[in-house]
């Protein structure tokens, strides 16, 4: 979302006659686009600040931007710490940046904007074949832990002709892959529903797949199953956040679902959808978290054989319910129940790739491999990374090939031999 949201500051500073530099030496202007999910995000933009400081000193002409979620977090604290930012605003206020830079006065612009699913924001993409195209702002779900529904507002949802006319002008111009962008995609709704839309955009000539990022379980319809497994451009992969197993700490991020009805919803798509990837997020050590809840976590992952997941110790966020929770479980035990998830879904992603070898794959071709030589680089229908030996490298083609070795984090494929 946020590298998305880098995409519209772009559009909109392209539309001002802005060109982009990553030299911050020959900058006019430089704009901190900030994170604030984690408290690690929030540290590494203050060390990243301090470095402009001096870069003002030496050019006074310079003007410097933090846009992001600690933009909308901090406000005028930025500044109080910070007296040489010239603009602070927060996503709901990405608009507002063609006024400040007309102007050679401060702002900060971190009210709540309602309109913002109106506004039609200018996007430069950096890539041709993949694109993000956001359906929906904001989040009313307020998971305890999460700083989200305070920094982006509550949700507000695209109006469907605005995004299906996005869609078709990306296809037009090339783009392949579409990958549909909200806080919780399944609560999408305008003229339109999620599943909905799905079938609009399925029907669009040219896009070949479509993905949507990310899925909150108690919202995850029989619809949005039945589009899944019916519509041809949808591909077979869902990111679906557990966070949890334990069905007290699941109650206690107010996540409004139990792990039984989690698992139930897993068993559906496995049956609607032959072949799906199922990914997750998973947070260690949320406060109150007993031995027990761990291992009830520890189970699901063995339980569920997620394709891949994402886990994070958990971080107390301004604002949220869970930072005034008894956060008093000492950070060697967090950081082992971490280390735990993240060894034993090491394993079971290794077995899935495994069972892949010998199959057939349809990649999406992105381009020369990072490896080098004559290698490309190419994704599965299920989101998995593919490298293939070739000197055919058109980026945006669709590509048969088949799984020869299960690596760690990619697998290897080779060109079928009829
Ligand atoms: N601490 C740790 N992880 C968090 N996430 C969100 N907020 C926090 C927090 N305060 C994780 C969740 C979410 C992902 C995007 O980030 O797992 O799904
Ligand atoms: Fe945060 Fe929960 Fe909303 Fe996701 S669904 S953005 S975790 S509040």
């Amino acid at each position: 979302m946020n590298v998305h949201d880098s995409e519209k500051i772009l559009g909109v500073l392209d539309a001002e006659g802005y060109k982009a530099t990553n030299d911050p030496l020959t900058a006019e202007l430089i704009i901190l686009n900030t994170c604030s999910i984690r408290q690690k995000a929030e540290q590494k933009f203050y060390s990243e600040l301090g470095r402009f400081r001096a870069l003002k000193k030496k050019k006074p002409g310079l003007r410097i931007a933090i846009a992001g979620c600690i933009a909308q977090q901090e406000g005028m604290k930025i500044t109080r710490k910070a007296p040489y930012v010239d603009f602070v605003f927060g996503p709901q206020n990405v608009h507002l940046l063609t006024k400040f830079l007309k102007d050679n006065e401060p702002h900060i612009a971190t009210e709540d904007n309602p309109d913002i699913a109106l506004h039609e924001l200018p996007v430069i993409r950096n890539d041709r074949i993949k694109a993000w195209v956001t359906i929906m702002y904001g989040c009313n779900n307020f998971c305890s832990y999460c700083v989200v529904p305070y920094t982006r507002g509550r949700e507000r949802s695209r109006p469907g002709h605005a995004i299906l006319k996005e869609a078709a002008g990306l296809a037009e111009s090339g783009c392949r892959e579409i990958t549909l962008l909200g806080q919780n995609v399944n609560s999408y709704r305008s003229d339109l529903d999620f599943p909905g839309l799905l079938r609009e955009i399925d029907k669009i000539e040219g896009i070949e797949r479509i993905r949507f990022v990310t899925s909150h379980p108690k919202d995850l319809s029989d619809a949005l199953i039945d589009a899944i497994a019916e519509l041809p451009m949808v591909c077979e992969h869902i990111h679906l956040p557990l966070q949890s197993g334990s069905d007290a700490v699941l109650q206690h991020m107010n996540r409004r679902y139990t792990y039984k009805e989690y698992r139930e919803k897993v068993e559906k798509l496995r049956n609607k959808v032959p072949g799906i990837a199922i990914t997750s997020d998973i947070i260690a050590g949320f406060p109150g978290e007993t031995v027990k809840d761990h291992i009830n976590t520890v189970n699901a992952l063995h339980e569920i054989e997620y394709d891949g997941i994402f886990a994070f110790n958990f971080s107390p966020r301004p604002d949220t319910g869970a930072a005034e929770m008894d956060d008093s479980l000492p950070q060697h035990i967090k950081s082992s129940r971490l280390y735990e998830i993240l060894a034993v879904q090491e394993k079971i992603t290794a077995r899935k790739n495994k069972s892949l070898e010998g199959t057939r794959q349809e990649i999406l071709v992105e381009g020369k491999s990072r490896a080098g030589g004559k290698q490309i680089s190419g994704r599965t229908r299920t989101n998995k990374i593919v490298t293939v030996e070739t000197s055919d490298c058109t980026e945006g083609t669709l590509m048969n090939v088949e799984i020869v070795r299960a690596r760690q984090h990619s697998l290897e494929g080779k060109l079928p031999k009829e």
